[in-house]
C-alpha cells in the first residue's frame, strides 16, 4: 500500500477512486488503538471503522471514556492509531493519513480540517482575534471578512476580540475556538463537545452554525457530544460504547438518542468487561 511517505506535499491513495463514493468524506478502517498495559490497559479504540459521509452533520455519542475524543483525533490526523487507517477524501484527491509525516500531516489539517477542541487549546498569549486568525496566519485559508464578522456576530465575540483567554469565561474561550475552526470554511469540521460550556441560547448559535456549515456551504460536521439536544440536530448519531461503533442512526429524536445512550452506558459498565479507566472529560 502506497503510504504517502516523503517529499514535500502528499500524493493520492492509488486507485482508492475506484473503490469508494465520492460521498465519503472521512473512511476509518479498523482502528485500533490501546494505552498501557496488564491490569491497567485501556482500549478507547478497538477495531473501530466508519464512513463519514460528506457534505453531512455527523454526532458522536457514548459514554465517557468511550473514546470519542480518541477517535475524533485520530480521524482528524492529530493523533495516531496503532493499527488501522484512515482517508480523508478532499474535492480533488484522497488521501491516506494514517503514514503521513508530520509535516505532510500538518499541510492537510492546515488545508482541509478545522478542529474544535474540547479543553479549547487557545494560545494564551494571544488575543481572541489573534488566535482565531492563527490558522490563516500560518498559511492556512484566508477568510472572507464578510463571513468572519458573521461568525464572530453570531458568536456574540465582537467586543471580546481584544482579549487574552486569561481575559474570557470558559463560554467565550469555547465560542473563540469554534470561530477558529469555522472562518476559514475548511471541508471537515471536527468539534468536541463544542457546546459543553455554552448556555442554551450560545449553545444552540454554535450549532445553527455547524447546521449552516452543512447546508449552506455543503462542508462536512463531525460532532462528539453528550448532549442529546444538540446530537439530535445532526443527520447521524454514531453511538460509541467501549472503543466501538454500537449502532449508527439517521435523524435520531432527542428523546430516542438519551434512551440509546443510558443503553450505552449500562453496557460499558456491565460486569465482566474490561475495566474502563477514568474518562478524561474536560481534559482532552
Ligand atoms: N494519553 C492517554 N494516556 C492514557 N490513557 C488515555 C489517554 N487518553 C485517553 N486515555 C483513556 O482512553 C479512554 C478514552 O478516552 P477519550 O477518548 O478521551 O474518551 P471520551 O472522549 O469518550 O470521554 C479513557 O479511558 C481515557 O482515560
Ligand atoms: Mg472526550
Amino acid at each position: 500500500m502506497d503510504r504517502c511517505g516523503g517529499g514535500a506535499g502528499f500524493r493520492s491513495v492509488a486507485g482508492m477512486e475506484a473503490l469508494t463514493s465520492a460521498r465519503t468524506a472521512i473512511r476509518a478502517e479498523s482502528l485500533t488503538k490501546t494505552y498501557g498495559s496488564g491490569e491497567a490497559t485501556v482500549h478507547p479504540l478497538r477495531r473501530l471503522s466508519l464512513e463519514i459521509p460528506a457534505g453531512g452533520f455527523t454526532a458522536i455519542m457514548g459514554p465517557s471514556g468511550s473514546g470519542k475524543s480518541t477517535l475524533l483525533h485520530v480521524l482528524a490526523g492529530l493523533d495516531t492509531a496503532d493499527e488501522g487507517r484512515v482517508v480523508l477524501s478532499t474535492a480533488d484527491r484522497e488521501v491516506e493519513l494514517t503514514g503521513l509525516s508530520e509535516r505532510e500531516l500538518t499541510l492537510v489539517r492546515r488545508q482541509h480540517i478545522g478542529f474544535i477542541f474540547q479543553a479549547y487549546n487557545l494560545v494564551p498569549a494571544m488575543t481572541a482575534r489573534e488566535n482565531i486568525l492563527l490558522p490563516s496566519s500560518l498559511g492556512g485559508p484566508e477568510p472572507d471578512r464578510h463571513f468572519y464578522d458573521m461568525v464572530i456576530d453570531h458568536l456574540g465575540l465582537t467586543d471580546r476580540l481584544h482579549h487574552r483567554p486569561f481575559e474570557l469565561s470558559g463560554g467565550q474561550q469555547q465560542r473563540v475556538a469554534v470561530a477558529r475552526a469555522l472562518v476559514s470554511k475548511p471541508a471537515v469540521i471536527f468539534a468536541d463537545e463544542p457546546t459543553g460550556n455554552l448556555d442554551s441560547r450560545t449553545g444552540a448559535e454554535v450549532l445553527a452554525l455547524l447546521r449552516a456549515a452543512v447546508d449552506e456551504f455543503g462542508q462536512t460536521v463531525v460532532m462528539v457530544s453528550h448532549d442529546a439536544n444538540a446530537a439530535a440536530e445532526a443527520d447521524r448519531t454514531v453511538i460509541l460504547s467501549d472503543g466501538r461503533v454500537l449502532e449508527t442512526i439517521s435523524h435520531p429524536t432527542a428523546q430516542a438518542l438519551a434512551t440509546k445512550m443510558i443503553g450505552a452506558s449500562d453496557r460499558a459498565e456491565a460486569p465482566g468487561r474490561a475495566p474502563h479507566g477514568v474518562g478524561s472529560e474536560g481534559t482532552r
